[in-house]
């Protein structure tokens, strides 16, 4: 498989370049481990979402957890965006990206009174409820404030696993959602409350989801429930389909948003529900192809079995390899000379464990002192950075056509221990 770079990421000159920049001089002005984002590339990838459901009621709300520095959120958000979160850290920064409350969305299977009572106070569109007892407590706290709780309550849709085997938090032996069977009565339940105010129906049934199929089981699952619900009596405004979409790491095929879109639409107008508002909670899809993680080689240590070349990013900065044997295309940011011999190489950092990986048998023409860049970083690299080993986190930068900004400092060994209190 030949590198297949993400749109407005392109080589000229025998360079790597994002828009109208050159990725070795932003190396080079703001040092390494650097993420950099496009910004075009995020806007694109909204757009193909807004022209999927534009003709029709509709609140895409990013799901902030795939990349939550507060620049991304404002460039989302200043193009329609809405958000959902998870935590109360979460809300607080979707707040500072001057997202407007009423567009939030607060999902997750533990709130707690703290987190719930501050979303209540400043007025947030809806909760996604995950089970009865988060139900019963946001209820509490919501009626203890004088208010109605806006409820969407999260469903498990158990999408046959066997046909689809990507899919993994929308079955039946997971943390996530309400069980099929139990959600009837959990509506009446919300229904019945005098803290809550039942608003929509949601799902979310996996990630990094490369076919149609599985929405589409999944919609027909969940418009059985809204069905059964109405019957009852409860009006359900909106239907929330999650996120879920995947993106291209390495030869992976997704819809196209707005294709996925078209599909999901004419099932929902044959089945009678196309007048119903639809949100949904795409992460990766939306940034997850914008982002690049520039790292330098340290050192070439060749073996007898395995060649590694040592690099100044790890997994505390990139964590997906580790953490799922994720592949990430890492290629060079300039056209090595034609006198590098390309050998295979594992591309690993400097954190003490064997786990430290970022690729694994890359046939690469390398030297110490190159800069390579790990392509598909835009999502879930820079959210889930730890300080592991004390290593400060990545400074990140944002462009657009030939514009840069640092849209976040490198962290210090200072800003690390800036909450810790020596023994006095
Ligand atoms: N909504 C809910 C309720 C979610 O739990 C998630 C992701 C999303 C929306 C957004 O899903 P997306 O469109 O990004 O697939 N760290 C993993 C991915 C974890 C996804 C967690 N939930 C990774 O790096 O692959």
């Amino acid at each position: 498989m030949t590198t297949e770079l993400p749109d407005f990421f392109t080589v000229r000159d025998h360079q790597l370049w994002v828009e109208g920049v050159s990725l070795a001089s932003l190396a080079q002005a703001h040092g390494t481990p650097l993420f950099v984002y496009s910004q075009a590339a995020m806007l694109q990838a909204l757009a193909a979402y807004q022209k999927g459901l534009a003709d029709r009621r509709h609140q895409i709300c990013y799901a902030m957890k795939a990349n939550s520095s507060l620049a991304i959120l404002q460039t989302l958000v200043r193009a329609g965006c809405g958000l959902d979160i998870v935590s109360g850290g979460e809300l607080e920064r979707a707040l500072r990206a001057g997202v407007s409350p009423s567009k939030v969305i607060f999902s997750g299977v533990g709130k707690t009174r703290t987190e719930m009572r501050r979303a209540l106070d400043v007025g947030i569109g809806c909760f996604n409820v995950e089970s009865v007892a988060e139900l019963d407590v946001l209820g509490e706290v919501a009626h203890s404030m004088g208010l109605r709780a806006p409820v969407s309550l999260r469903v498990n849709p158990n999408v046959d696993a066997q046909t689809h085997p990507y899919i993994s938090t929308g079955l039946k032996d997971n943390k996530f959602g309400i069980a099929h069977e139990d959600v009837v009565s959990t509506y009446q339940r919300a229904a019945a409350h005098p803290g809550l105010r039942v608003v929509g129906i949601d799902c979310h049934i996996g990630s990094q989801i490369t076919q149609a199929a599985p929405y589409l089981d999944a919609m027909d699952r969940v418009l059985d429930l809204v069905q059964a619900i109405e019957a009852g009596g409860i009006r359900i405004e909106h239907i929330d389909f999650g996120g879920g979409l995947g993106i291209n790491y390495h030869g992976d095929t997704p819809p196209s948003a707005d294709a996925l879109w078209q599909a999901l639409l004419a099932k929902l107008d044959a089945r009678g529900y196309g007048d119903r508002a639809i949100f949904i909670e795409p992460g990766r899809s939306l940034v997850g192809n914008a982002g690049v993680c520039l790292t330098e080689v340290l050192y070439l240590k060749p073996g007898e079995h395995k060649n590694f070349c040592i690099v100044d990013a790890a997994m505390n900065d990139l964590p997906r390899p580790a953490m799922y044997q994720a592949y990430h295309q890492i290629v060079p940011v300039q056209t090595p000379s034609a006198d590098t011999a390309t050998l295979t190489w594992d591309v690993v950092g400097p954190v003490c464990e064997s786990g430290d990986w970022l690729g694994r048998d890359r046939p690469l023409a390398v030297r110490s002192g190159d800069c390579l860049a790990v392509l598909s970083a835009g999502a879930y690299c820079m959210s889930m950075a730890s300080n592991y080993n004390t290593r400060g986190r990545a400074a990140e930068v944002l462009v657009s056509g030939d514009r840069v900004q640092v849209i976040r400092e490198r962290e210090s060994a200072d800003d690390q221990m800036r909450l810790e209190k020596s023994l006095s």
